[in-house]
């Protein structure tokens, strides 16, 4: 009743009208800070001893999926749409405005090559007619609106909704933060994470205008993942086994620590992500001998079952409760994630599938792997290039000088070569110039006040350079 009625003073306070929440999303909000609250002194810690790892049944390896015939695809694809998480910024990599209009291959962005994938389907498919869904946020609604006008030639229906904002919490006072202070202001607003999405495609009508279109399955993915293409063989594996929700998983490598992993628990699926993991058991999930495989966010959703849970308002999802700070103050932004939801779904399950389903750009070093001869690009597709002799993609560590788009673009004249390439680290004032070549473990390293300049047609194989070499 006291989140209620602070929930309730927010619309009443706020003389900005940007600073009023609509009523799902006061519902929605006052139910997650509920039980926030509640499940701070109540939750059940996490019982290791119950968990175990998941069976080949729960966890099938893809290779064991029966190939879906070319007759079945037209019948599948009719019941297919496509959904983007669209609500981050591009903010890390220093670029403003939705994530999604990176350019990561020459002048196209995400966004271009997700509809390039599409109407190359749709194309191949006509009767398929497979729509685009973008889940934008208040971040991303007004820009991505005037984006996409440029796709309305295009063999591709675009929806967009908006999700959920949510207001901030101050952390010692639990007070929500629009009620801290009389203006509208954008840092006390957030979207609540992708774990929103089942709540905003119910609530916005989109499940019944897809249902009301013959779609009955919904592929969700990160905007950023460009290894996430449509896949025939999940599709129809979906299709034959009535499964209501699919997490595609990958491989762990050394570099994967962070990501979620399905378990059983105490006789149920259920996803296991580091927050929830105790103290001392952290490098045992970090390890990739436990945990082999972990959570690429590639989601198939069976779209009635959705509306079956949401309707039903059990679906409480984990709170991942992310501490911020927002000028001097410490704040918490309660978030939920869309993977957690599997242990609600029937005939739940996950796919090990290959690791180029699973290619994030989270920064310019997965922007340089993306943008080189490592990849071929086919309808949209990036295709890893037959011409590597190794089935492993090179780790390339750029420093701060490289980790804006801008400044990136500024220090390569063109994408070196990295086809023979197995390590990369790049420190300091560093430039390349054209048509480098660069092969097997390479480190360059200008100290603070020299500059390295690699000069353009250069090869370099095996070598460690540093100092100040300006040719
Ligand atoms: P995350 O922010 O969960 O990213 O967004 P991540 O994969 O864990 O990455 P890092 O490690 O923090 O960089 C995953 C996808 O979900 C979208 C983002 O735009 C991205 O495509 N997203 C995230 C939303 O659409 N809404 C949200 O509230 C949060």
């Amino acid at each position: 009743k006291v989140v209620q009625s602070e929930i309730d003073k927010i619309n009443t306070h706020a003389e900005d009208p940007r600073a009023k929440m609509t009523e799902r999303e006061m519902q929605g909000f006052a139910k997650l800070f509920g039980r926030y609250l509640r499940e701070r002194s109540t939750k059940k810690k996490l019982d290791w001893n119950l968990i175990e790892s998941p069976s080949t049944d729960l966890v099938k390896p893809y290779s064991s999926l029966p190939s879906c015939e070319s007759s079945e695809s037209t019948k599948l694809l009719k019941k297919l749409a496509v959904l983007k998480l669209n609500g981050g910024l591009g903010t890390t990599m220093g670029c403003t405005g939705p994530k999604s209009v990176i350019e990561v291959r020459g002048e196209t962005t995400f966004l271009d090559l997700i509809v390039q994938q599409i109407e190359h389907i749709n194309k191949k498919y006509p009767e398929a007619n497979v729509p685009l869904l973008l889940m934008n946020s208040f971040n991303t609604d007004a820009d991505t609106a005037k984006i996409i006008k440029k796709y309305q030639d295009t063999q591709v229906t675009i929806m967009t909704f908006q999700q959920s904002r949510y207001p901030r919490i101050l952390k010692d006072s639990l007070q929500p933060m629009p009620l801290a202070h009389s203006n509208y202001s954008h840092e006390d607003w957030y979207p609540p994470g992708h774990g929103d999405l089942f709540e905003s495609i119910e609530s916005t009508g989109i499940i019944d205008t897809l249902l009301a279109q013959g779609k009955e399955y919904l592929f969700v993915s990160n905007v950023d993942n460009l290894g996430a293409t449509v896949d025939l063989n999940i599709l129809k594996m979906i299709e034959d086994s009535k499964c209501e929700f699919c997490m595609e998983l990958t491989d762990k490598t050394r570099a994967d620590i962070k990501g979620g992993t399905l378990i059983s628990y105490d006789g149920h699926v259920t996803l296991l992500e580091v927050a929830q993991v105790p103290k001392e058991h952290i490098e045992e999930f970090k390890s990739v001998k436990k945990f082999k495989v972990f959570n690429t966010n590639n989601i198939w959703l069976n779209l009635r079952a959705v509306k079956r849970l949401v309707k039903g308002g059990n679906m409480d999802l984990d709170i991942i409760a992310n501490t911020k700070s927002v000028g001097d103050q410490k704040v918490i932004q309660l978030e939920t994630a869309v993977g957690s939801a599997i242990r609600y779904f029937g005939n739940a399950r996950g796919v090990n599938v290959p690791r180029s389903r699973f290619l994030p750009v989270k920064s310019t070093s997965d922007l340089l792997l993306v943008q080189s001869s490592l990849y071929t690009l086919k309808s949209g597709t990036l295709v890893p290039n037959p011409l590597r002799e190794f089935a492993t993609t090179p780790v390339v560590k750029l420093g701060p000088e490289f980790q804006k788009v801008g400044e990136y673009n500024a220090r390569f004249e063109t994408i070196p070569d990295l086809l023979e390439l197995d390590h990369l680290t790049v420190s300091g004032d560093v430039s390349f110039g054209s048509n480098v070549s660069l092969k097997g473990t390479v480190i360059i390293v200008a100290s603070r006040g020299n500059k390295i300049m690699i000069p353009s047609g250069s090869v370099l194989e095996n070598k460690i350079l540093s100092g100040n070499l300006y040719i």
